[in-house]
């Protein structure tokens, strides 16, 4: 039995090998997309349409055709898939910049096309528009951003360029430019103004800062802790004159009792 495993095995190893070294099918078949051999960029803007057609070329028999979406397939209708296929990719968004359309040839997927969106759009800004701190907390403003082409990030804080006083930090990332204000002053509250300037537009975000009074707070423990020491106290207290209570009730009733033998 175990021999027999191990033959298999070998056998199994050896059509493995024959396979390999058959002689594969010359695919001289050459893809197109937009009538283009290589990968390439495709600028588009926001709201666009682009319409992507996939061909094959000096073909010696029927191609079926394949899309990817990045790493996903794309859906394609029965009579889109052979010898040529188009995907048409609409109404074009911001998240749709860097994403890989890929054609690639169903009997020999090494064989594609790819093109890859350059979606330009400008700058879109978001974050909290309110924020509210106690005056000597921390707190950070964080302007989200999305563009293409880059922008030149900047805070403004009531219009004017913000000073990086010391109390100031600000952090830019490929995504975002933050503002953190370590012990919030009365000063701190105002508005404060996300600016990206990129090639085609400058946008604006305004962040409104408000800067509460700091509360008292009470500390709880301190409280609980001296309430029960002066309850604790009041209670010995009451039993111990409880005591000198009862004595002066013990003398009173003597004297009657004296009275009453
Ligand atoms: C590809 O080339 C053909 C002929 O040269 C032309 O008719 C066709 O419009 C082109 N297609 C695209 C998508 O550019
Ligand atoms: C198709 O084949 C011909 C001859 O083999 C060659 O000249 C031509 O460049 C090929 N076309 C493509 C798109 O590769
Ligand atoms: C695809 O191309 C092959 C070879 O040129 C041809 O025989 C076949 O009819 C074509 N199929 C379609 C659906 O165009
Ligand atoms: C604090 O800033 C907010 C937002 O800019 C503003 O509406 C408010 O009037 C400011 N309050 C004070 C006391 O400056
Ligand atoms: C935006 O940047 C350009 C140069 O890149 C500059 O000329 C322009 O003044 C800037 N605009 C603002 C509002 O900073």
């Amino acid at each position: 039995m175990a021999w027999n495993v191990s033959g298999l095995m070998r056998m199994g190893r050896f059509l493995l090998l024959v396979i390999f070294f058959l002689p594969c099918e010359v695919t001289s078949s050459v893809l197109t997309v937009n009538n283009r051999t290589e990968n390439y960029i495709l600028d588009t803007g926001l709201g666009s349409q682009e319409s992507l057609e996939c061909a094959v070329q000096n073909h010696t028999r029927e191609e079926e055709l394949l899309w990817y979406r990045e790493e996903g397939t794309v859906d394609l209708k029965s009579g889109n898939k052979l010898n040529s296929s188009s995907v048409c990719v609409s109404s074009i968004s911001e998240n749709d910049n860097g994403v890989t359309f890929t054609c690639k040839l169903q009997r020999d997927q090494s064989v594609s096309v790819s093109v890859v969106l350059n979606v330009i759009f400008p700058p879109i800004l978001s974050g909290d528009d309110f924020q509210t701190v106690e005056e000597g907390r921390d707190v950070k403003l964080v302007c989200s951003v999305k563009s293409n082409p880059p922008a030149q990030m900047m805070w403004y804080k009531n219009s004017n360029f913000l000073n990086l006083e010391k109390n100031y930090q600000v952090l830019q990332t490929s995504e975002s430019l933050q503002l953190s204000i370590t012990k919030v002053e009365k000063s701190d509250n105002g508005t404060y103004s996300c600016v990206a300037n990129s090639s085609l537009q400058t946008e604006t975000k305004d962040f409104h800062l408000i800067v509460k009074d700091r509360t008292v707070t009470m500390p709880i423990e301190p409280i609980i802790a001296a309430c029960a020491v002066v309850f604790l106290t009041l209670c010995f207290g009451l039993i111990a004159r409880r005591k000198r209570i009862m004595k002066l009730c013990i003398k009173d009733e003597d004297p009657q009792r004296d009275t009453a033998l």
